[in-house]
């Protein structure tokens, strides 16, 4: 095990780092538009000579080369924020109207930064390399699938990644980790269901699409009541029910959306094999036509059990061991992380933000969603340390 203190050398840092963290949160920029973000970190990856290039328009990809050959550690912070309103009242609210940090990314980024700065400070002390990966566009297409596809973890090739996210069901201070599946697999799908229109007082002259549309709801609502085990949490949401234009109407169509939520492979594919039967099958019932369009969305995010073992071992060294919370919730929230844990070994962990004293528990995605950023010196320190170690391990 290292012998750096790395609480210590994030603590040495902890105004820059939060002042870093002020600066996103001030000027939050969403997916694909990170371009001054993105700027900011190249400017302050260039102060430190570490070398570095943008990729997929406003991300950005950089090495920390150590002390001889050796393996590679990728670390990975997200760059985009919110289409929302910032609601608090603090002196660095967003200054951007419409958008917001509302899920922390501001914090993954400076706690990056810092990371970054303490590995580059020691790299004479481990072998092999530091990469760092900043990610645009999380929220909403997975800049994490593009910079795959434009060779992030090539050249050179990336043996483990490691990420986090913050999280207000955690306080500051402490984090969560857990073996196997961390977040759900997506599929976003849209429902298209046919009837023909008429009077409302003459249903015999009509198909009415929208009893149709509510049979469907209700039916899709049994996959994951009846079929998919209760041992495997699984969602399926209608989200959007749109049809219809007057009370006396019976509409020509009704357009259904939502979301599947599955944590294995097998209840994906089943959850999305079921809903296209009992759609097709309530269609052919009630005399209805049905286009189902079902979007392939994020993956699960799977940990590598070696991975979290190691981790584990490291974080209980820099937290103290009452302060690393083993085996949480899976989340049923998506997380573009997961497309690095399907191509090599992973980590991914949740870092306490939550400070009840300081009022911060709200809700990411919310617009009163704040960090607290003692928080994030922790993290700096967890990044930095797991890395180093890492590479002085294998
Ligand atoms: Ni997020």
């Amino acid at each position: 095990m290292f012998n750096i203190d790395f609480l210590e050398e994030a603590k040495l840092i902890r105004d820059e780092i939060i002042n870093n963290r002020r600066y996103f949160h001030e000027y939050p920029e969403v997916g694909f538009e990170e371009f001054n973000t993105s700027k900011k970190i190249v400017e302050f990856l260039n102060s430190l000579g570490i070398e570095n290039k943008v990729v997929c328009g406003t991300g950005i990809v950089a090495l920390i080369k150590g002390n001889g050959d050796g393996p590679v550690i990728a670390l990975r912070s997200d760059l985009d924020a919110l289409p929302l309103e910032d609601r608090k009242n603090v002196e660095y609210a967003s200054k951007i109207k419409g958008k917001m940090h509302a899920c922390g990314h501001d914090g993954h980024m400076s706690i990056l930064m810092g990371a970054a700065k303490i590995l580059n400070k020691h790299k004479d002390e481990f072998k092999g390399t530091v990469k760092l990966i900043f990610e645009p566009a999380e929220e909403t297409v997975g800049g994490a699938k593009f910079m795959i596809e434009e060779g992030v973890l090539q050249n050179p090739k990336v043996d483990a990644i490691v990420g986090l996210h913050v999280s207000e069901l955690l306080d500051s201070g402490t984090i969560g980790l857990k073996y196997g599946v961390v977040n759900a697999a997506s599929n976003p799908f849209k429902i298209i269901v046919k009837g023909r229109g008429g009077h409302g007082a003459h249903p015999e002259d009509c198909v009415d699409p929208i009893v149709a549309a509510c049979n469907m709801v209700t039916s899709l609502q049994t996959i994951v009541s009846r079929e998919i085990s209760p041992h495997n949490p699984s969602v399926i949401t209608i989200g959007q029910f749109l049809g219809g234009t007057a009370p006396n109407i019976i509409p020509e169509e009704v357009v259904l959306e939502g979301v599947i939520r599955t944590i294995t492979k097998e209840d994906r594919k089943y959850a999305i094999n079921r809903l296209k039967e009992i759609c097709e099958g309530i269609a052919l019932a009630m005399r209805v036509k049905v286009e189902i369009e079902i979007v392939d969305g994020y993956p699960c995010l799977y940990n590598n059990d070696k991975m979290v073992s190691f981790g584990e071992e490291v974080f209980k060294k820099v937290l103290g061991k009452d302060n690393v919370i083993m085996d949480i919730c899976p989340s049923m929230g998506v997380e573009s992380f997961a497309y690095f844990s399907e191509a090599v070994p992973s980590l991914f962990y949740f870092l306490g933000t939550r400070n009840i004293l300081k009022g911060i528990v709200h809700p990411a995605h919310g617009s009163l969603f704040d960090l607290d950023e003692e928080g994030l010196i922790f993290g700096a320190a967890l990044q930095s340390a797991i890395a180093f170690n890492y590479l002085n391990s294998n």
